[in-house]
């Protein structure tokens, strides 16, 4: 197998009594790779991460997990991720520093001062290490799971929707700090329904409504559902122009929006040139040239709906 996948799904399923959760799921996550797990709610995101986790079984299908087989060696599969769910059990009544050196003494965590200390930091919440859990925010507390998450320097993190019901300013700095993970060669699956956050932290996105969508880059799933398209605008759009564009045989379509010329093409770094000649010498002022860009949401509008 290779050694760089620290995640391998191969069609994973399960059923919860006639609920098919999760439908032969397949896939796999390299080492420094941010996975993003898209879909509508009850679409099985987090069933998915309980099996890969180790925390339920699957009713079908195999997965490794830091090359551990789930199912087979579940005790190593546990203690070598980190998994922050939807609802992270932190003790109330306990502080910061308790609740991390709680955790970090039952992950056999060698240096549990050391490791407290350097994630209390990292997060911000240094400063209110001795403060109780129970007044903290929203957004610390999410900090705070995160933290506990990460202790035992699982190699494989899975992150069930980390910034759901965040402020923004909270929001932004978790995502900051999870882009940051990756860098330290760790396999990361999250969950979000933040489809620009998706977009922005994301390698690669695989949607699943039970079974799998689709699965690509953000760029790819974009060109494979809308194409590429480059906006031409110019000083006034004149009659002619259409005609000129619509003349090149590698022109997909070509549509006028105010004063732009929008150009759906295959390979717009091969064609461009070549359509900015002919429009200049057909008297086209240009004043800017640009791709358009397609939200990654419509691109998952389009795959959920095309799936009803
Ligand atoms: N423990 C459970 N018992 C019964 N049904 C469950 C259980 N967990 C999840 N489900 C069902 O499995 C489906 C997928 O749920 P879930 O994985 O939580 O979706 P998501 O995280 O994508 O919103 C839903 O229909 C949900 O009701
Ligand atoms: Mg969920």
């Amino acid at each position: 197998m290779d050694d760089s996948k620290l995640i391998v799904v191969d069609e994973l399923s399960k059923s919860f009594g006639r609920v098919l959760a999760v439908d032969k799921l397949s896939f796999s996550v390299q080492a420094g790779e941010i996975f993003g797990l898209l879909g509508p709610n009850g679409a099985g995101k987090t069933t998915t991460v309980r099996m890969l986790g180790a925390l339920i079984g699957p009713s079908s299908g195999e997965a490794w997990v830091n090359h551990y087989q789930i199912g087979r060696q579940d005790q190593q599969i546990r203690r070598s991720v980190g998994i922050l769910t939807e609802s992270p059990g932190l003790y109330d009544q306990l502080s910061a520093e308790r609740n991390l050196s709680f955790y970090a003494t039952i992950y056999d965590v060698e240096d549990v001062n050391g490791q407290v200390e350097r994630y209390l930091r990292l997060l911000g919440l240094w400063e209110r290490r001795h403060e109780a859990v129970g007044t903290f925010s929203k957004g610390m507390r999410q900090k705070l799971a995160i933290a506990r998450t990460l202790l035992h320097e699982p190699s494989v993190l899975f992150l069930d929707e980390p910034t759901s019901g965040l402020d923004p300013q909270a929001a932004r700095m978790l995502r900051g700090f999870i882009a940051d993970l990756k860098s330290d060669g760790r396999a990361i699956i999250m969950c979000t329904h933040n489809l620009d956050e998706a977009d922005r932290l994301c390698d690669r996105i695989a949607v699943i409504r039970g079974n799998l969508l689709a699965l690509d880059t953000p760029t790819a799933l974009r060109r494979k559902l809308f194409g590429r398209k480059v906006v031409f605008h110019l000083r006034d759009v004149e009659e002619g122009f259409t005609k000129i564009v619509e003349n090149f045989d590698f022109v997909q379509s070509v549509e006028v929006i105010d004063h732009k010329l929008v150009i759906g093409l295959d390979e717009p770094e091969m064609h461009n040139p070549a359509l900015v000649r002919a429009l200049v010498e057909g008297g086209a002022e240009i004043q800017f040239v640009g791709e358009l860009r397609r939200r990654l949401e419509d691109v998952y509008l389009q795959l959920v709906n095309q799936a009803d």
